[in-house]
Parts: structure tokens; C-alpha cells; sequence
């Protein structure tokens, strides 16, 4: 068995994000994992990061009782998984504050002579987003490959994760065929089992 949390960003319940992220869910608990889900809007997260918490204290910010918790949920996880759609090639705002406040200098990772290292190695992480164009669209005008560096490099590989994987889905809105939706839940469900299947229980 292993320690899961999952991170999701979405506002709306029977949003395409929201259903991907009850099949990862389920598909997990199916193989008897433990998992903890941080569905940031429904929790009513505060994505804002406050004078306080950048300037009390010492130069580590002053932690919140809600980012402490989240923090010993991300430190007590083998694998953290976050989900969320691609708005403006990029994370949600709610995503992007949770980040913000909860992987804080002192938690996620501490500023040496060298640069920033991260504290949170050990640890594994997948990525999984979504977008209304195709994904070859990125790819050919170097949006991906920007999207990539600033998200999965610069703040989860930087934070000490090993990335195992980005899941990428295109093409999602109102027109997709039911077809290429059942295709993607089967990716995923897919990409869960081989991933996280073969690990004895605890
Ligand atoms: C504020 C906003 C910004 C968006 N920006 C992008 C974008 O930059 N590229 C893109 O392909 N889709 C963009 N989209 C579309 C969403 O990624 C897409 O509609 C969504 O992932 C569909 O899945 P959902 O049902 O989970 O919302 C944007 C949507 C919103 C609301």
C-alpha cells in the first residue's frame, strides 16, 4: 500500500478535470492504496499568500494552521498527484496559491550558497492536465515545452519530486465525441494501474 494525496483544482463538480479525477481516485483506492484528496475549491482553500505569512517571524514563513495540515499531507505521501486544467497555458490561480503557501521556503525548499535545493526528494509526483487545443498545437510553437519547464521542472522536480509522469488530455470541451472521453478515461485508468499496481501490500 501507498501513501497518495491528490491535489485537484476545478471549479465546477461535472467538469471533464473532476470526472478524470474520481476515475484516478477510484482506480487507487481499487488497489487498496491510502489516499487523501485536496479538492481545493470544495475545500474552500485560500489560494492567497498574506503579508503575515511573508513577513512575521523569520525569513521561513509563518505557517497557517490550513497550510500546515496540507504540508503534512504532502509529507506524508509516497506520490502526489495534481490535476487541473490548463487556463492560459498555465495553472489555475487556486493551484498556483496553493503552491504559493504550501510549498514554502522551509518546506519545499531552502535557498544555499549554490540555489534553491529542493526538501521534498523521496517523494513521487504525476502531472496531469487539460486543455481545450490540441496538444500538437503547443508542441509546434514551444507552449508545451514552456508550460513544461516553468510547472513540471521549476516548481515539482525543483521541490525535490521525482516526476514520474505528465499526463497530458486534448481537446476537451463541450464538442469532444464521447468516444475520444471514454479514451482518455481508459488512458488514465491505464497509466494508474501500471504505475501503482504492482506494489505488495503493506
Ligand atoms: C480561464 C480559462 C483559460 C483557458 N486557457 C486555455 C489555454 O490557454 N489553452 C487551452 O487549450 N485551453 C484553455 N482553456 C480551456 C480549458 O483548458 C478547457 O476548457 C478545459 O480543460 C475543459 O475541461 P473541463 O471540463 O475540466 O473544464 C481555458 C479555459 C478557461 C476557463
Amino acid at each position: 500500500m501507498q501513501k497518495h494525496l491528490i491535489v485537484v483544482a476545478h471549479p465546477v463538480e461535472d467538469s471533464f478535470t473532476m470526472s478524470m479525477t474520481r476515475a484516478y481516485l477510484g482506480e487507487l483506492l481499487r488497489m487498496g492504496h491510502d489516499v487523501r484528496v485536496h479538492d481545493l475549491y470544495r475545500m474552500g482553500f485560500n489560494p492567497v499568500l498574506s503579508a503575515r505569512e511573508l513577513t512575521e517571524g523569520s525569513d521561513v514563513h509563518v505557517r497557517m494552521a490550513d497550510v500546515l495540515i496540507a504540508q503534512e499531507d504532502v509529507r506524508e505521501a509516497d506520490v502526489v498527484t495534481v490535476i487541473y486544467p490548463l487556463w492560459w497555458m498555465a495553472m489555475p490561480a487556486m493551484m498556483k496559491g496553493y503552491i504559493d503557501r504550501v510549498f514554502s521556503r522551509g518546506f519545499a525548499y531552502e535557498i544555499q550558497p549554490g540555489g534553491a535545493q529542493g526538501l521534498l526528494s523521496g517523494r513521487r509526483a504525476v502531472v496531469v492536465t487539460i486543455s481545450g487545443a490540441p496538444l500538437a498545437s503547443f508542441m509546434e510553437d514551444g507552449r508545451w515545452q514552456a508550460m513544461q519547464l516553468l510547472q513540471d521542472t521549476h516548481i515539482f522536480r525543483a521541490a525535490g519530486f521525482e516526476l514520474i509522469g505528465h499526463l497530458h488530455f486534448d481537446e476537451v470541451g463541450p464538442a469532444m465525441p464521447p468516444a475520444a472521453a471514454a479514451n482518455d478515461l481508459t488512458r488514465l485508468r491505464g497509466f494508474v494501474r501500471g504505475h501503482f499496481a504492482s506494489v505488495p501490500a503493506a
